[in-house]
């Protein structure tokens, strides 16, 4: 059942358009395809009959998840989904990151999260980057629960010396981290000390967490904690035991520069696919936002503002039978499925 915000959609003939889907809770639970979402994306693409038909229409992931560089996860949507994802077409929490690449490209800095957080780093040109996970390796006994860890299996390559003596710059917070009380162990003791695990205390080394949700939904009936309660968990104990308080940024939606960039990313596509057309002087008339969580997809592109129409489903985060009160979406719809639907059949 389709519900409206009070805002009528205009009449949208011969306008250009965009989409840009949101992935857990929309497109995939967990996994797994969720809301018809592999049918409905094909309708996106010519000779939907066949496997990896040409983009007929301009759309875009646009997700704060993460772990796997761009290339790798447009790989793997692109098998669990049955349709060619290129890279271009996925923007996740922690693609801004790759900006700060002037600032810290030589530094020594920390990326932490589920994945493979480094590689993300060096794929976005950092040079000096390891993982929480090896970087811990470096210092024995800092993690005191370590020995009753019975699930961590391999040991960790040391494949770089000096590691603890050198001075660390910034920590990512990539993807959801997996051991939360080492994480917050480790990152307490680099903040707390400029750099410096187990010696003096110094200024705070620079922090960035590439999103900040509170929670999402995964195959899971109810919500899972996220990026955003990591970042309470971390902030709430650093502040008890720190004299000046956590600083740090936050990327991801619902912040404006992530849809201003999708916006630019998804003209970038439209000129990919129409090789002919000016891509200086491209412009949308409507861009989508299919998302389901009120607080960040919804909240963000209502924001955003023109040109973006919100599109809210209940596939994962939002359950409501009507519109959320505080931050309505101009339509909710059941699934990914009936938000193409609608959308292919008012811009036809
Ligand atoms: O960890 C992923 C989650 O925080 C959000 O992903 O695709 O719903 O923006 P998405
Ligand atoms: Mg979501």
């Amino acid at each position: 059942s389709r519900s409206f915000c009070n805002r009528s959609p205009e009449s949208n003939r011969s306008s250009s358009y965009g989409i840009a889907f949101d992935i857990d809770g929309v497109i995939l639970l967990g996994s797994s395809p969720v809301g018809g979402s592999p049918g409905a994306l094909r309708r996106l693409y010519d000779d939907s009959g066949m496997l990896f038909g040409a983009l007929k229409i301009p759309f875009l992931f646009l997700t704060n998840g993460g772990g796997l560089p761009e290339s790798e996860r447009a790989s793997e949507m692109s098998r669990l989904l049955g349709v060619d994802v290129s890279p271009l077409q996925v923007v996740q929490g922690h693609s801004p990151l790759r900006k700060l690449v002037n600032r810290f490209g030589n530094e020594l800095v920390v990326a932490a999260g589920k994945g493979e957080p480094a590689s993300v780093m060096t794929n976005y040109g950092f040079k000096n980057v390891i993982s929480l996970d090896e970087y811990a390796s470096y210092f024995d006994n800092i993690d005191p629960l370590a020995p009753y860890k019975k699930w961590i299996t391999g040991q960790e390559t040391r494949s770089r010396a000096n590691v603890p003596s050198e001075r660390v710059q910034a920590a990512f917070i990539v993807s959801d981290p997996v051991d939360w009380s080492r994480d917050i162990q480790v990152l307490c003791d680099i903040l707390r000390t400029g750099g410096l695990p187990g010696k003096e205390i110094g200024p705070q080394p620079h922090l960035y967490f590439a999103n900040d949700d509170l929670d999402y939904q995964t195959a899971f009936p109810t919500e899972r904690l996220g990026m955003g309660a990591f970042r309470i968990a971390l902030e709430s104990i650093f502040n008890r035991i720190h004299a000046k308080p956590l600083e740090y940024t936050s990327f991801g939606k619902p912040n404006p520069f992530v849809f201003k960039n999708a916006e630019d990313v998804l003209k970038e596509i439209a000129a990919s696919t129409h090789p002919h057309s000016n891509q200086g002087s491209h412009q949308f008339r409507t861009l989508y936002m299919v998302g389901d969580n009120p607080k960040i997809d919804i909240r963000g592109a209502r924001q955003a503002g023109n040109p973006w129409f919100s599109i809210l489903t209940r596939t994962g985060v939002f359950k409501g039978k009507d519109n959320h009160a505080e931050f309505p979406a101009d339509l909710v719809v059941d699934s990914v499925e009936e938000a193409v639907d609608f959308i292919l059949a008012r811009e036809s």
